[in-house]
């Protein structure tokens, strides 16, 4: 028999749907939020409202993508938290008027853990998945986490940031070189241009697996206002040298700290997720880790790297397996750990 789940996304500012069945993605609808670019910033007031808009059109449109009745769906996974609030609230209650509608099962979904189950999406691709244990390094706007991954559903955090997550560091730096919201994507773009050895930064000096990120924004920070005195146009002459330079500081401390856990805890399968595993600095560095120490990797595909339902789906699916399904109290959670 098999199991068709459709998963729901909404903790920040993108509103998304999929279908997967048997692991192999049917759809995956993303509707993001243009109205937070003004703002420099996702405003959470003006998401909830979006997600409230966005919700029906999604789901219909990933429904009808698929080729899915909605007699076929077996159960309805979303996204409980981590997340804005007012955002995850539009999921949850669009999820269970579904789920009494249909008369179908709730699966609530971590969407940290979703972010690493990316792996395990079928697809045209035919890429082969991790075997464990491996470890994944989540790198979003909102988390930097060194996670073992014991089983689908067991995972433990080796290491996290102890301030801004690795996605802040460049959304953060961005704007003080004033691109827009949000700057990771931009600044990859400009770093293809530029020399990387240019500029240096500060590295953090922490314990163990964990990152900090705040040090490095400060003194980027710093560095520009001391040079801006000096040359007005500092920061438009060397945009493309900045970026390189600050993309490839970000990018040595994540891969020192995955390198020592890798070694100390002896696992040598190493994944990426989250939205900053889009990054191409962060990809090459993957490949030459993967060459230079025999490390076997994975690289989510680009459309899974930022937020989205294909991986509340394929989380609902492992969950359906082992008849764990949320009871109708059920209700969203801004914080959330594994
Ligand atoms: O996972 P995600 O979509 O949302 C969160 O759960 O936070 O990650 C968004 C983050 C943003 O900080 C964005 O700037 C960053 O991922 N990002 C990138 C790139 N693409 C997205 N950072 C660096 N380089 C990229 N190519
Ligand atoms: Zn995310």
């Amino acid at each position: 028999m098999s199991i068709t789940i459709l998963g729901i996304e909404s903790s920040c500012d993108d509103t998304s749907a999929a279908v997967i069945s048997d692991q192999r993605l049917l759809s995956n609808v993303i509707a993001g939020q243009e109205v937070h670019k003004e703002y420099g910033g996702v405003v959470p007031e003006l998401a909830s409202r979006a997600h409230q808009q966005n919700i029906i059109p999604v789901v219909t449109s990933a429904l009808k993508r698929a080729g899915t009745n909605v007699e076929d769906i077996d159960a309805v996974a979303f996204t409980r938290g981590p997340g804005l609030l007012g955002s995850l609230l539009v999921g949850t209650s669009f999820v269970k008027g579904f789920s009494l509608a249909r008369g179908i099962p709730m699966i609530d979904v971590n969407h940290l853990q979703a972010h690493v189950l990316v792996h395990y999406i079928v697809t045209e691709k035919e890429a082969a998945s991790p075997s464990f244990p491996f470890l994944c390094l989540l790198v979003s706007g909102g988390h930097t986490q060194l996670v073992v991954v014991r089983n689908h559903l067991e995972m433990e955090i080796a290491g996290r940031t102890i301030d801004d997550a690795a996605g802040e560091a460049f959304d953060k730096c961005a704007k003080v070189m004033g691109l827009p919201y949000p700057g990771g994507p931009m600044v990859d773009k400009l770093a293809a241009e530029g020399d990387a050895a240019r500029f240096s930064f500060n590295k953090p000096r922490i314990a163990d697996f964990d990152y900090s990120f705040s040090g490095l924004k400060t003194s980027f920070l710093y560095f520009l206002r001391d040079q801006v005195r000096n040359d007005k146009d500092f920061i438009e002459k060397n945009r493309a040298d900045l970026a390189a330079s600050l993309q490839k500081t970000i990018v040595d401390i994540l891969m020192d700290k995955l390198e020592k856990a890798s070694k100390s805890l002896g696992i040598e399968e190493i994944a990426l997720a989250g939205g900053v595993s889009a990054n191409s600095g962060l990809r090459n560095a993957m490949v030459e880790a993967s060459a230079s120490k025999g490390w076997k990797i994975h690289i989510p595909e680009f459309r899974f790297t930022t937020d989205n339902a294909a991986m509340i789906a394929i989380t609902g699916h492992y969950k359906y397996l082992r008849g764990e399904f949320a009871g109708k109290d059920i209700v969203p959670k801004a914080r959330m750990h594994f």
